[in-house]
């Protein structure tokens, strides 16, 4: 756990209360909510279920728990687009804006409850008649556009789980998670937009399409078109435009069991391949829409705007299941924050007076260095609550988004989460937490988390150990696709039965909890989760070289960054061209997200006796700190020789 971090974290001693006016018309401004919450948490969660969502048919008992694998409300059968979508439109919502959505070059659509309720149903109807049934897996591999979030919910609708991959993934990773998950059919675009150039999905989609034979059917919706083609294969490809054309406008939801699977999304581990999260129905949508609810304040009046992509976890449970269960209406855009300026961001919530926004410290980061006068140029003040996710958000980082997008007016929710728990976990209520910058402040009523040492010991107050949740949550994980073992093994068997997270904290005096970075080998780059491995893996990959360790570093912007030490294989030239190939080739197997910002040539690795790579001496040695203790070294003259390497390069 990086000291620097906690060093920065002392420094800021500010707490900033709710303001009386917020709290007063706070959907939830109880304290006592949490003691209520916890007496019996299993009957706060049955009581949410019910209140909150449209059940076809009751549950029989909330909760089987028999570690580490958790039932809830079994026997009920709902549909979580019935929920999010054909329940507004028999009320005053079904002209009300569920997606405002704004493309990168400007163009922009609303949808209203009502025309997604058709859209939706459209899709559904196109997706049967192409033979996908319920429990077919579908993947979607498309840009911010609203058919990302009308593919999902048709998939929802039918019962067909699907498994969204980010569009910002090469050909190969797409490939890969298609074959672990055996999707039948594949939803893409012919491309999307970002920083004025085209994404080329459906290219990508080619190149990996020889590689997944699961895929029967693959449907591509048309984003760009005019001058710009694309490669459509006889029998197996149809567009979006012609197969919704003539479909039939009425698809009714499929009842779906409670445990019945609503989605797949793959995340990284600490070992090369990916897993795939599996999340189900009735507990999935009671977390999200209960989260949603009470820690963005959500209101009907409300414009809402989470900026990350359909793509990961945030976009799954805050973009779509999360507010569109609660009726809200949603900006979504599709581009970068700084096309065709650096102020993109603060001209949306201008134009749409948008009142939330929770977006990333790894933005906000960038946002600081830009500068303030690109939110000054903009009228901010429909705001009324800020967001966190995705990494330790630094206080300094905290205290900007604070004043200069908030006004100073606004509370901040430091939400934290991860794909496994399907939705927040630790975070302030807006209208009952007295936040301190840096702070994820609290788990969620209902939630339980400790932090323990390595014997499984609570540690005291002030002291770093590992995040554990004690007790099962509705929207829990549960299980990984395909592999019972590694689910067991990752998260359940550190400390019987208790979740591991992963991930290092502390508590403060008051109780808060101080997120202190994952305790594993895997990195957070820009609030994106990456395995050390899976970069070794393609590094390794590249003919130049013999073998490869990669490290999250320290990173003004991104939180983390890659640095990857290699061995070139002979014959090679270890220069600077040799570099920048690597670093290409990295982009290319994986995602632009994985490129090392830095590659360290080297003769040998600092590896313990058992042939362990040291990665913690390799930090020190990237990050220029002193070396600790190196008597499990194999060859400690090699750390001293690899340090001196560095420190040269760096100059
Ligand atoms: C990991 C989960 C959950 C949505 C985005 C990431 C880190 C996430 C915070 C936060 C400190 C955070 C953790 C976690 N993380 N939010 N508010 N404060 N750390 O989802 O890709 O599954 O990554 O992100 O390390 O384990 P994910």
């Amino acid at each position: 756990m990086q000291p620097t971090a906690i060093d920065a974290l002392l420094q800021e001693t500010r707490t900033f209360p709710p303001s009386e006016a917020f709290r007063q018309q706070a959907n939830i401004n109880d304290p006592t909510i949490y003691e209520r919450a916890a007496q019996d948490f299993v009957a706060f969660w049955a009581q949410q279920a019910e209140q909150l969502l449209e059940w076809f048919e009751p549950w029989q008992t909330p909760l089987e728990w028999q570690p580490p694998y958790a039932k809830w409300f079994v026997g009920g059968k709902l549909n979580a687009c019935h929920n999010c979508v054909d329940r507004h439109v028999r009320t005053w919502r079904r002209n009300k804006a569920a997606l405002i959505w704004e493309g990168e070059p400007g163009d922009t659509r609303v949808l209203t409850y009502g025309d997604l309720h058709r859209e939706v149903q459209q899709f559904a109807s196109a997706l049967k008649s192409l033979g996908v049934r319920k429990g077919d897996r579908v993947c979607i591999y498309m840009p911010m556009i609203p058919e990302a979030v009308i593919a999902m919910l048709a998939c929802a609708r039918i019962g067909a789980p699907h498994s969204v991959v980010f569009g910002g993934f090469s050909a190969e990773a797409l490939a890969d998670r298609i074959n672990d998950a055996q999707a039948k059919a594949l939803v893409t675009a012919d491309g999307g937009w970002r920083r004025g150039n085209i994404v080329p999905l459906k290219r990508n989609a080619d190149d990996a399409l020889r590689h997944t034979p699961s895929i029967e059917t693959v449907i591509v919706y048309q984003r760009i078109g005019g001058d710009y083609t694309v490669n459509m294969q006889d029998g197996r490809d149809h567009w979006w435009h012609d197969l919704t054309r003539d479909a039939p406008l009425t698809c009714p939801p499929e009842p779906m069991d409670s445990e019945d699977l609503l989605y797949l999304l793959y995340t990284s581990g600490s070992t090369g391949k990916p897993k795939g999260i599996m999340h189900t129905t009735g507990g999935y949508m009671t977390g999200v829409t209960l989260t949603a609810k009470w820690v963005f304040d959500l209101k009907d009046e409300d414009i809402y705007w989470c900026t990350a992509d359909v793509g990961w976890v945030t976009g799954h449970s805050y973009i779509v299941y999360g507010p569109l269960s609660n009726g809200a209406t949603c900006i979504l855009y599709e581009g970068a924050p700084d096309y065709p300026d650096r102020d993109r961001f603060w001209a949306i919530v201008e134009k749409y007076r948008a009142t939330i926004l929770y977006t990333a410290p790894t933005a906000i980061r960038a946002f600081m260095k830009w500068g303030e006068q690109y939110p000054q140029k903009h009228d901010l003040s429909s705001l009324r609550l800020l967001g966190s996710v995705g990494e330790p958000i630094n206080p300094e980082a905290w205290m900007w988004y604070h004043e200069h997008i908030g006004g100073g007016r606004c509370p901040i929710v430091d939400t934290w989460w991860q794909t496994e728990t399907g939705a927040i976990m630790i975070t302030p209520l807006p209208g009952i937490t007295t936040t301190k910058p840096g702070s994820a402040t609290r788990p969620f009523p209902g939630i339980a988390a400790a932090i323990l040492n390595d014997q499984g010991q609570p540690v005291d107050a002030n002291h770093g150990g590992y995040l554990v949740i004690t007790q099962p949550w509705p929207s829990m994980t549960r299980g990984l696709w395909g592999d019972p073992e590694r689910f067991v093994q990752t998260y359940w068997s550190k400390f019987e039965g208790r979740y591991f997270t992963g991930d290092g904290a502390r508590q403060d005096d008051d109780g808060y909890f101080w997120l202190l970075g994952r305790v594993d080998d895997v990195i957070n780059v820009s609030g994106h989760r990456l395995s050390t491995m899976e970069v070794e893996s393609a590094l390794v990959d590249h003919p130049a070289v013999a073998e490869a360790a990669v490290i999250g570093i320290h990173h003004e912007i991104k939180g983390q960054g890659v640095a990857a030490f290699v061995i070139v294989k002979e014959g090679y030239t270890a220069d600077e061209a040799l570099q920048n190939t690597l670093k290409q080739h990295v982009a290319q197997k994986i995602g632009a997200i994985a490129r090392p910002d830095q590659i360290i040539f080297t003769a040998e690795l600092p590896k313990t006796r058992s042939g362990k790579i040291m990665r913690r001496l390799l930090r020190d040695i990237a990050e220029g700190r002193a070396l600790g203790d190196t008597t499990t070294l194999a060859d400690p003259a090699v750390v001293q020789a690899l340090k001196e390497k560095y420190e040269g390069q760096e100059e």
